[in-house]
This record gives C-alpha cells, structure tokens and sequence, in this order.
C-alpha cells in the first residue's frame, strides 16, 4: 500500500529523507454542496495541497442516528482527494457529541466547578471520564479505522480535536470517581493523600476515598495540593482518552501513525503536553497570534516549545490562520506578508507541515469569521494568492524537510507543574503569569539576537552553557538535585523571583526560600513583599522592578551582587545576585524586570557564560536566527520580525529561499521576509 506522507513521520530520529513539506487545512466538505468539492481539489492542487485534515467535527454526519452510519460521502470525498494527489490525515471524528447521543445520555455532559451542566449546541460537550462517550468514541473510531484502513489516500490519524480546548476541567460525578482512582494510584493510602493534601488545616482529613471530590466551588480557597492534583489528574484523563483511541487505530492500522493537536500557544495550560508526546506517533501543534507587542515572540516561543517537546525532531503544524480569527476580542487580519512569515517561522522552529484552519471560509456558524485558505472573497482575493505563494516556497524548501532543530547554547526551563502551581490562588500575589515571565526572557533573547531552546524540565539540561530558569515555584528534590548538579558541572543557571518554594506536594521548603538551591544561589529569602499594581521599585542598576521583591540576605562570601534596591524597605539588600560555582555560576533574579530591562541584564549573564550571537551587530533583534541541521549542511532561517529592511553583512551560505546576496555579499532582507541559508553543518566548517 503507497502512502503519500507517512513514513516521515513516525516517530524516529529523522533518516534524512527530503520528500518535502506537508501543505494544508482542516478541509469540512460537509459544510459544502457536492459541487463545491472538486472546485477545493482544483485549488488545492494550484495550491500545492498536499495534506488535509478531513471529518474533525463530522460525527453526526457519518453516524446520523445510534444505528444508522453514513460513509458514502466520506468514501466520496476520500477518492476525490486521492485522486488529487491529496494525502489525508483522517480524524476520529469524535470531537463533538451528536445530539442523538447526548439527548439520550445527557450524563455524558462535563459540568462546571460550580455545578452548572455544559450543554451541546458548541462543540466538545463530554466529559474525558465519562464510560458512556468513550464507548460511543470507541465505536465510532473503530468504525472509521475498519472503513478506510486500506484507503491509500489516509496517511495518518488525527485523534479527536484539541483535546481539552473547552472541556479539560470537568467536576461532574463520573470526574469524582475517575479522581478518586487516580488519587488511589497516585497515592496508595488514605494517610498518604491526607499528608500530601496537608489535611490536618482547617479539618479537610479524609477518612474514606469516597469523601473526596473535585474541587467544587467551596465557601473559601479549596485545598491547594487538592486542586493541583486535580489539574494533573486533568491532564491524564484526557491523555488516557488519547491512548484508548490510539489503541483502537493501533490494532486495525498498526502501519498508519496516530497525532492528535497540542495547542502550545498562549495561556493555554490545562494540558501538559511534554508528557503526552511519547503518546503520539509525531507531535502537531496549533497556534494562533495573540496580538500586541510580544505577539512574533510568543510566536516563536510556543514553535520553539514545541520543537523541543518533540524532542528536536520535526513536528505538525496542524493549524494556524491564514488571517484574522473569531474568538479574540478583536480579530486582527494579517498584514501583508505575515501569512507566509509566520509559517516559516514555525518551519525555522521545527515544523515540517504548515496547515492552517481551514481550506475553506465556512459561510455559516461560529467561525464565519475566521480567516481560511479559499476566504469568503473567493480565490481572487490576496489571502489565496497568498496561500499559493507559500505553497510554491515550501516546494523550494523541500531540501529542508527532514532535518532537525540544532540545539542553541542557552535554555529556557519550561515547567507544566511550577505553571500550574504558581498561578494557584491564597498566593502572596494573584498578578503572577508564570509563562509571561518566561516569554520575557525569551523576548530578550531574541532582542539580543541570542538563540534559546525553550525546554521541557526533564528534557536535560547538560548541553547547555546557561539555563534560565523563571518562577521555578515548585521545586522537587530530584529537579534542585539535577539544577545543582548542572551548575557544579560548570552549567550557569539563572532563577527569579518566586522559585524554589515548595515541594511536588505543594508544601513549603522550610528553613528560607529558595529551598533547596539556597546554598547553591548562596542566598536566603526570610520573607516576600510583592508589589501592588501601580507600585515600583528602583534598583541602583537604573532598572525598575515591579509585581515582586525578596527579602535577601547573602548567605555565602562569594556572591556578587549584581544590583540592589535603591528604594522601597528593602533599599540596600541585594536584588540581583549571582554566585560563582566550580566553572558555572548560579545567579537571582529577585524582581520582575519585563522584556526591555532584563535585555542588558542577561547580556551581562551570557557574557559571563560565552554565550554570545551568531548574527552581526546590526542583525540583532531585528533578526530572528533558528538552525536546522540536515544530514550534510544546516539550514540558518533568518526572519526579519520587523517592517523594515535589513541588511546583515557577513553572513555566508547558498541562499535557498529569499533573494540573492548582494555584489558585496550582504544580504537584504526584505520587511517581514524570510531568507534560508544552506550552510556546511556546524563543526564542519
Ligand atoms: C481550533 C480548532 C479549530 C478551529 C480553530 C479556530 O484550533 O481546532 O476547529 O475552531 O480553533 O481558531
């Protein structure tokens, strides 16, 4: 059986292969009359379409009553695009609940914290827990993987749609009991859940598993550890959903690899995605711009994430928008040229796909306004010449595909658990955004032209010279271990405000924060004053710090301050340290300092490490550099991330995409354009 796609992306180290980029959308022929399809096969393929993502929310179309099924114009649409040439990556169609089904089981409906039940009429109305839908799921994707098991059009599987997009926190009856098994697990016994939840305040001890709940709105702050473990427990009942539709297509199609889309993008947290990649057969992702001022950077961070969550290895983009979206307050369309920038930009990070939301502008329903492939204006619009401008770059891209993310020098340590701790409630500020503060050093990265590897904790940090590591709040023993062990070996590691205060248990480190790296940081925090919204502190760096001060006092003789406060109660403590150890250094970083001031800031902190850019002076910041490396060359992407003009002098390579180097061999890179080197592989040149 010939497959169009497939064989590159089973999860393996890359064998090399160049069989180019993927290409497409989630394509809804059911929104559609019949003779719309072959216009969408016509334009796929002057598009260069190779891929779709094909019956996502097209459960009560295919299944149109508990007994009856309806696949003739599925079987349909799957020749139509076979016959196009058109790979189809086939969803499980289980995303969204027909009526028949939740008319006759309305106990399969998620129901919120405060008790209120979700009603269909949107879209993902069922519980992950619940044994009803998993059994009508399973039958349905079974149904589906017997049907088009041996069509030669599917190339690989798309489980369900972005699991947990609007239902991750469900508190129904069938959640308690799935909880409560989880917690048996996780826990053994009673005694030990009732030491980790820190039962013994305000009288919460449990004297029988059947006493446990959710944490349902309650008259005060619900048990702190209670809810954390109830966001992990979260995160694995939509992960077991995952497995047990991966299970079925495993055994019907073992040959056809199975993904489902992460939604690595903004404040989206309720899924921890670095431990549901090894679940996949390769990791996709979806992301859409947040606007405003860091919105290229948070671009770049969450590709960034996801590149490293997939291990270095190429990744899906499975969705992102050709323009503006529906759901924003305000949707913004795209300025000319940011279409194609902001795919290449995940392909510099990684991707090897680039497929947006959707291939057809639907001309009903909620997302009526959300940008597309084909808009409403028909293919004589800009977005769809656009769409096949692009099309033909990733055809020149194609030496590209295949190769993986050359790890940079320096690292962003991103923790599911710290982000999800962090932002619980009863904290001493409910200002805090954990991922923003990571989003800040990363902005400063990119600002100093620095390239920074955005990496899941676990992933290992050994390779790295410096490792920032930001609100690092829940901080096991065997993660300080690894951190000091890091440092000892000559790593320099960076810390803020907020990090190391309590255990995985969501219990405080005695003795002075930051628990167990205080020797290391040769620091010791007596107490936190946290800022309220208007007010500032001055540090005599001429810095301002702002949402957070430490009370510090130095603890070893070898530390340097590398600032201290200048106003507020604590004017005249250390701010900032750092303290060198055994080659590597460990620094702190005790206030907020936004994207703009910690610039010069973590100069000064990569400096000490060597860590300095690859790109020429006038590049950086203006110039966002990523490396693939390929079996025999790496591939430099340089992205102008501004509206003007520039040109970098000195940067050698064969230019694959982009224009030509000037007489003088510098490059021009136009305004939100894009320019790929083919370069000889690092260390060989
Ligand atoms: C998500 C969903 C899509 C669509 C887009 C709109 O990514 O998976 O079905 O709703 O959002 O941005």
């Amino acid at each position: 059986m010939s497959r169009a796609l497939p064989h590159r992306w089973l999860r393996r180290p890359t064998d090399g292969t160049t069989d180019g980029f993927a290409y497409g959308a989630d394509y809804n022929p059911d929104q559609w009359p019949r003779e719309v399809w072959d216009e969408d096969v016509r334009l796929m393929r002057e598009a260069g379409v190779n891929v779709v993502s094909l019956a996502i929310f097209s459960w009560a179309r295919i299944q149109p009553t508990a007994d009856t099924w309806d696949f003739a114009w599925l079987d349909e649409v799957m020749d139509l695009l076979h016959a196009g040439g058109i790979g189809v990556d086939l969803a499980t169609a289980t995303a969204s609940p027909p009526p028949w089904l939740t008319t006759a089981h309305p106990e399969i409906l998620p129901v919120t914290a405060t008790g209120e039940t979700l009603w269909p009429g949107a879209r993902q109305h069922w519980r992950p827990t619940s044994p009803v839908f998993r059994e009508h799921a399973l039958r349905l994707v079974t149904a589906m993987a017997e049907r088009y098991a041996d069509h030669p059009a599917l190339v690989a599987w798309h489980v369900n749609n972005e699991l947990g997009c609007h239902n991750v926190y469900d508190y129904s009856d069938d959640a308690a009991r799935a909880f409560r098994q989880w917690l048996r697990e996780r826990y053994g016994s009673l005694e030990a859940l009732n030491h980790a939840w820190g039962t013994a305040f305000w009288s919460q001890r449990y004297s029988d598993w059947g006493q446990i709940l959710p944490p349902r709105r309650a008259a005060s702050h619900p048990n702190p550890t209670q809810q954390l473990d109830f966001k992990r427990f979260s995160s694995d009942a939509l992960k077991e959903h995952l497995r047990a539709e991966r299970e079925v297509l495993r055994a019907i199609t073992p040959d056809v690899p199975v993904t489902t889309n992460f939604m690595v993008m903004g404040e989206t947290k309720g899924m921890n995605y670095a431990d549901w990649a090894s679940e996949v057969d390769f990791v996709s992702n979806d992301h859409y711009v947040t606007p405003g001022p860091q919105a290229l950077d948070e671009l770049s961070f969450s590709a960034n994430l996801t590149g490293n969550i997939a291990g270095g290895r190429p990744w899906f983009l499975m969705e992102h928008s050709t323009s503006a979206v529906n759901w924003q307050p305000v949707n913004r369309a795209k300025r000319p040229g940011e279409l194609a920038r902001d795919s290449l930009l995940h392909v510099a990070h990684g991707a090897d796909a680039v497929c947006f939301f959707q291939w057809r502008q639907s001309a009903a329903g909620a997302e009526k306004y959300h940008s597309a492939m084909v808009p409403h204006a028909g293919p004589d619009s800009d977005v769809f010449r656009s769409v096949v401008a692009l099309g033909a770059t990733l055809r020149e891209l194609a030496p590209v595909a295949g190769s993986t993310r050359r790890p940079a020098r320096a690292a962003i340590l991103f923790d599911w658990h710290s982000w999800w701790a962090s932002e619980l409630d009863s904290h001493p500020t409910s200002r805090l955004r954990y991922r923003q503060e990571a989003l800040d050093w990363y902005s400063a990265f990119l600002a100093l032209g620095v390239r920074a590897d955005v990496v899941p904790a676990g992933a290992g940090l050994d390779d790295y010279a410096l490792v920032v590591a930001p609100v690092l709040y829940s901080l096991p023993q065997a993660l300080a271990k690894e951190l000091t062990a890091y440092v000892e070996g000559g790593g320099h590691l960076v810390t803020t405000y907020f990090s190391g205060i309590v255990d995985e248990n969501d219990h405080a480190w005695l003795g002075g924060y930051p628990g167990p790296l205080r020797d290391l940081l040769g620091i010791r925090v007596e107490e936190f004053s946290p800022l309220l919204d208007e007010e500032t502190v001055a540090l005599d760096d001429g810095t301002t710090g702002s949402l957070w001060t430490d009370q510090i006092t130095v603890s070893a003789p070898d530390v340097e301050v590398l600032a201290r406060y200048a106003t507020g109660h604590h004017a005249g403590r250390a701010a900032i340290t750092r303290r060198p150890v055994a080659g590597g250094s460990a620094a702190h970083v005790s206030t907020r300092l936004g994207a703009q001031q910690l610039t010069p800031l973590l100069r000064r902190l990569l400096d000490g490490a060597g860590v300095s850019s690859e790109l020429p002076p006038e590049a950086r910041g203006a110039v966002e550099l990523t490396v693939r490396a390929g079996r025999d060359a790496d591939y430099w992407f340089l992205v102008n991330r501004t509206e003007q003009e520039v040109t970098l002098a000195g940067v050698a390579g064969e230019v694959v995409i982009g224009g030509p180097a000037e007489a003088d061999g510098a490059l021009r890179l136009p305004p939100v354009g894009v320019t790929v080197l083919r370069r000889p592989a690092a260390g060989t040149a």
